[in-house]
């Protein structure tokens, strides 16, 4: 189901070449692999945007988003793609019953019925459109705290900008900023293109 297998020879070769094959393997999604490096993470990732976002400068920034530690840009390519890999700080997962959980879950369900509203409402227009304009519906809603509604717009602007550039909410892609406890939205956008392709 992944979009890389970690032991294909190419992948093999790419983690022995950045120093990855004896570091504990932490996380793994559709498009990435996340290494344990001590304080931070190294995400190995075939999704360009994901990547765009820890990478750019003028993607969102604030507590709500991880800090980038170190970019070490494209490291190889694999089923003519290419695999970035970036170092980032690192967070872990909300414990069972904390609040945030239940934030987080209304921000999930409620971007999925708005996707789904704004797809049956305007049929003419592609799922990724309707997946960009529900973080909008979302952004307008009274229970969201201010700056989390900042984070939505500044995600909303970051897909629109971009393009092939959809929000991807899901329970496992929000974490907890260990220390200060923020809600950090660590992987909110992907690559529409390659979501075909999985
Ligand atoms: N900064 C981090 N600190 C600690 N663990 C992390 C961090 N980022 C990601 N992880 C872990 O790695 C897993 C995969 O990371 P991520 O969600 O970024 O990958 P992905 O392949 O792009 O995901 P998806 O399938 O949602 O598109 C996460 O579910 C999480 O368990
Ligand atoms: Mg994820």
């Amino acid at each position: 189901m992944a979009f890389f297998n970690l032991h294909h020879w190419r992948m093999r070769q790419i983690r022995r070449e950045n120093g990855l094959c004896g570091k504990k393997l932490l996380g793994r999604g559709l498009f990435a692999a996340v290494y344990d490096g001590g304080d931070t993470v190294l995400k190995l990732t075939a999704c360009e945007k994901s990547y765009y976002l820890n990478r750019d400068y003028w993607a969102p920034k604030g507590v709500h988003f991880p800090t980038l530690v170190n970019d070490f840009g494209m490291v190889g390519e694999y089923r003519d793609t290419g695999i970035y890999l970036v170092e980032i700080e690192k967070l872990v997962k909300f414990p069972r019953g904390a609040v945030e959980r239940r934030l987080i879950k209304k921000i999930v369900d409620c971007t999925e019925s708005a996707t789904e509203n704004h797809y049956v409402k305007n049929g003419w227009k592609r799922m990724h459109d309707a997946r960009v304009d529900a973080l909008w519906t979302v952004a307008q809603e009274d229970w969201l705290p201010e700056s989390m509604r900042e984070a939505l717009e500044g995600i909303q602007t970051f897909c629109f900008d971009y393009g092939d550039c959809v929000p991807d909410f899901h329970p496992g892609n929000f974490m907890m900023r260990p220390g200060t406890g923020d809600i950090v939205f660590s992987d909110p956008v992907a690559t529409n293109s390659m979501i075909m392709r999985i």
